[in-house]
């Protein structure tokens, strides 16, 4: 919890109108600590769907990026969703226009259409089934062997699924700016500098990064690796605010973050980081920003979403 006085009082006027309002807030990982701290549910895209179809609070604060919040409205409409700031969006999920994707899906007819969590209601209403980055192999492996699959926005995620599974997947070339942000070379750096240290990695990471890693998987799959793991020391290839809850549940352990390219603070997800305290305040109070779907396009995105959730349980 913070420790100012200003982080102290919102929190406490974020409480006091949570319960007034009968609201959840549900937060990603990638969110700034006092969001995560002041959140019901913080967790990866795939247990926030869940939990967001599940509640039944009458608000929904989704401190996440705008395909999360979406999802959310797909999965639950009769609830309002808000979140703090609309601009929130994913490089990845902008990565995939729904009027090129459409083209590139009818040159592709017989294609089973896998589409990864991180895109637009318009993208998931073209798609046969949507995986997040915790259950995509096994969504995968759902698919008769004999469709051939055509897999999208994110070429890392993809690839690492094709070499997984063993099945030959036709590939959109998305990808997420900040995992592919990270400099192999300072990681190699780290990694002769701290022999003992284990590099884990988000499959949203580039193949030759993924190959060196000792483990791959989604932000909930890295948490619960530092926390279960008996090594002390982990170098960590994701958004860094993932940290916050590794600090929290496994407070032994060393945690360094994976360096990025430049010397930037680019191993922050700038869309994630637009959500402040003080706009989840803002929005719990105005109702607003609201996240609206038009319900034909719900309709269809709900069909390949609810079937990822049957599949995955
Ligand atoms: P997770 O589902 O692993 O939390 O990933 C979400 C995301 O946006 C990663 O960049
Ligand atoms: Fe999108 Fe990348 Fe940010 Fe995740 S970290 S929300 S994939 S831009």
């Amino acid at each position: 919890m913070g420790t100012l006085a200003g982080t102290d009082d919102l929190f406490e006027k974020i409480s006091q109108l949570k319960r007034q309002k009968q609201a959840v807030i549900l937060a990603h990982y990638y969110q700034e600590p006092d969001i995560q701290d002041i959140a019901d549910h913080v967790g990866d895209s795939l247990e926030l769907a869940r939990a967001a179809q599940r509640t039944e609070a009458p608000l929904i604060v989704f401190a996440g990026v705008h395909f999360m919040a979406e999802g959310a409205k797909i999965l639950n409409p009769s609830r309002k969703v808000v979140m703090p700031d609309l601009r929130a969006g994913c490089s990845l999920s902008d990565s995939c226009p729904p009027d090129a994707f459409a083209r590139f899906r009818a040159k592709h007819p017989d294609h089973f259409v896998v589409t990864y969590i991180n895109c637009s209601a318009a993208i998931k209403a073209q798609s046969d089934v949507i995986c997040t980055s915790s259950n995509a192999v096994k969504i995968v492996n759902r698919i008769p062997r004999d469709r051939p699959i055509l897999f999208a926005p994110d070429r890392n995620l993809g690839a690492y699924v094709a070499k997984q599974t063993g099945r030959e997947m036709l590939l959109w070339q998305g990808a997420c700016i900040v995992h592919e942000t990270f400099s192999e070379r300072k990681i190699i750096d780290l990694q002769i500098r701290n022999p003992e240290a284990e590099l884990i990695a988000h499959p949203e990471c580039e193949p030759t990064l993924l190959s060196r890693a000792a483990f791959v998987g989604s932000t909930s799959a890295l948490l619960n690796h530092v926390i279960e793991s008996p090594k002390q020391t982990f170098i960590v290839a994701t958004e860094e605010g993932i940290l916050h809850q590794m600090r929290k549940k496994a407070p032994g352990k060393n945690l360094i973050p994976a360096p990025p390219n430049q010397n930037c603070s680019c191993n922050e997800c700038p869309f994630m980081k637009l959500n402040t305290l003080e706009k989840v305040y803002a929005c719990l109070k105005t109702e607003a920003p609201e996240i609206t779907v038009p319900e034909d396009v719900r309709e269809k995105a709900l069909v390949p979403l609810q079937r990822m959730l049957d599949w995955s349980k």
